[in-house]
């Protein structure tokens, strides 16, 4: 079978090549043998998928792809895969898979042992919470009426940046004080609010020098841990290492979950416990700047999933 399409968003202003934060990636793409064509991204989020697609080749074997890109919603993904399936051209990843690696409440089960604990609420866009919704879903976080901290954020991502306002709750007992940060949440993601509202209970991680947790992402494609690097966040300088024994115990989670290329966010505890704070579809997590793409685009280039018998 022909290698898989590369499919990356294109530049805003010059639509025939790819965006400006991908364009390193396209390059290793090409390098690695993959053909490399452009999407629209914002055509993709309108829904106007002839758009979205307009330069993507038609193919009259059946091909397979990747997407490596800017943040769908699973939904938005779900359609871009249909609208691929009917040029030919199957996502490697596919919409249950991306949903699944996406969205905390498709990965919790799978890694509940490794992840601090979560509840969550599916909620709309737009309507504010009140301690009525907000009492049960806490309740459900124990048993009980959990106490002590917690941190909120929607199935995908939190307000890290508005920290005390509307991501991290000092008691989880006090349900009034919860609503309060919740609904601020809610409220920040406005229109971008993914799923619903999740809430977890917070876990106490080594600081590095800036103060933050020492967080360490791996790559998995088919399984395998192909890339480790630093998250994102961290800067020049964040930590890129995990012991073997924790890749091994996360691996069996990800190859449990079953999605072909998936990220986790790994950082170690203050008792030393290395702990998942998330898992993400691989296709939409971001690399750090420094980072040099070409391991990660020739695992890509590489893998061969088995497709619907
Ligand atoms: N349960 C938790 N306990 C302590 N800190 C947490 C917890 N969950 C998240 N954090 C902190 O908040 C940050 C953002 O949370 P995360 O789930 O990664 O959301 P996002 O998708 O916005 O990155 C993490 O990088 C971590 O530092
Ligand atoms: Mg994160």
């Amino acid at each position: 079978m022909a290698a898989p399409l590369f499919l990356v968003p294109c530049d805003p202003l010059v639509p025939r090549l790819p965006d400006e934060h991908y364009a390193r990636e396209a390059v290793a793409a090409r390098d690695a043998g993959l053909a490399v064509a452009v999407v629209d991204h914002d055509a993709i989020v309108a829904g106007d998928l002839r758009e979205a697609l307009r330069r993507v080749p038609d193919s009259d074997v059946e091909r397979t792809a990747w997407y490596r890109g800017w943040m769908l919603s699973s939904s938005a993904y779900s359609r871009l895969g249909a609208a691929l399936e009917a040029r030919g051209l199957r996502l490697l990843t596919g919409p249950a898979d991306y949903r699944a690696a996406h969205e905390l409440p498709g990965w919790y089960d799978t890694f509940a042992a490794s992840t601090p604990a979560s509840a969550w609420l599916p909620w709309e866009p737009g309507r504010t919470p009140t301690s009525a919704d907000v009492g049960p879903l806490i309740e459900a976080l124990g048993g009980g009426p959990a106490g002590g901290p917690g941190v909120v954020k929607d199935y995908v991502k939190s307000r890290k940046h508005e920290w005390d306002e509307a991501c991290f709750v000092p008691d989880l007992a006090d349900t009034e004080a919860a609503t309060r940060v919740i609904a601020r949440m809610v409220e920040l993601q406005g229109d971008d609010l993914a799923g619903g509202i999740v809430v977890r209970v917070f876990e106490q991680f080594a600081p590095d020098d800036g103060g933050r947790a020492q967080e360490v992402r791996v790559w998995w494609v088919g399984g395998a841990p192909v890339l480790v690097t630093p998250h994102p966040d961290a800067g020049a300088g964040g930590a890129a290492e995990v012991p073997a024994e924790v890749l091994d115990a996360v691996g069996a989670s990800v190859r449990a979950l079953g999605a072909p290329f998936v990220t986790t966010d790994l950082a170690p505890r203050t008792d030393g416990a290395w702990r998942v704070i998330e898992v993400g579809d691989g296709q939409v997590s971001d690399l750090p700047g420094g980072q040099e793409p070409g391991v990660l685009v020739e695992a890509l280039a590489g893998v061969s999933v088995p497709g619907p018998a």
